[in-house]
């Protein structure tokens, strides 16, 4: 089943599709089928559901219906013209799409990021490992108040790194990036470390629901670098 819950999570141009888990079929293209030939039955579903989610953001834009291979990180490769991502958890999968050269009145995308994660806490020693010293203090004031932000701090970062991947080929470690939240607009801006070709921002907006937490993150073809 579609889910139109998560609109505003991007700028105008990008198309979100989120979807749960329902028995429905593969509908995989062969060279996906090839790249799963491994998969045990949880992950060959987890994966058709993503592409699912990619093919139905992909033609609400006008795109073509096409096989999204997996790239040689993982990383999957998008028709020309076209950015996007894919995130799963729990039963629920979502994707991200956007044109390259968008029509007028909407922002040039270069990169799109999604992350989903289930609400819940980390632990003190993993929330150690993904936040900075100055990520932990901010944390710290914000206890109690309801809302996960050691699980966001996770989400809004993997987005980030779905984000710039396809740009920049680099592994990041969580703590290379720099989240700071703004509560009132959920929304959040990313400071990068110093890479080739990558700006020294990247915007991002959340949104929980269902128990489920989502972070999306977008490049813009003007961002400052
Ligand atoms: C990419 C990564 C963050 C995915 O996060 P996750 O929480 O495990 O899983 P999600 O379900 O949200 O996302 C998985 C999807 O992300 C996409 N993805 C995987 N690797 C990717 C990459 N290198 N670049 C862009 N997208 C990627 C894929 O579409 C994948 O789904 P699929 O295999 O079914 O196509 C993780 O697998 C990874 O590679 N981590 C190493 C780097 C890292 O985490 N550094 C710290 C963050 S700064």
């Amino acid at each position: 089943m579609v889910e139109e819950t998560h609109e505003h999570l991007f700028p105008e141009g990008v198309i979100l599709v989120a979807r749960r888990d329902a028995a429905e079929g593969l509908d995989l293209f062969p060279e996906e089928l090839q790249a799963m030939s491994r998969a045990t039955p949880a992950r060959l579903r987890e994966f058709a559901l993503g592409r699912r989610c990619a093919r139905e953001a992909l033609a609400r834009l006008g795109g073509p219906r096409v096989a999204i291979p997996m790239g040689r990180f993982r990383d999957p490769v998008w028709p020309s013209g076209y950015v996007g991502s894919i995130t799963h958890c729990q039963g629920f999968c979502a994707a991200a799409v956007a044109r390259t050269q968008p029509e007028s009145g909407s922002c040039a995308i270069r990169g799109l990021g999604l992350d989903s994660e289930p609400i819940a806490s980390l632990s003190a020693e993993l929330a150690g490992v993904i936040c900075t010293a100055n990520e932990c203090e901010w944390l710290a004031t914000r206890q109690g108040d309801g809302i996960r932000w050691d699980r966001l701090f996770f989400c809004a970062k993997g987005s980030a790194y779905k984000c710039l991947f396809p740009t920049t080929h680099r592994f990041l470690e969580f703590r290379d990036l720099l989240v700071r939240f703004d509560p009132e607009h959920s929304s959040f801006d990313v400071q990068l470390p110093n890479l080739f070709g990558s700006p020294s921002h990247l915007l991002g907006r959340y949104k929980i629901r269902d128990a489920v937490l989502l972070a999306g993150t977008w490049m813009e073809e003007s961002a400052p670098s």
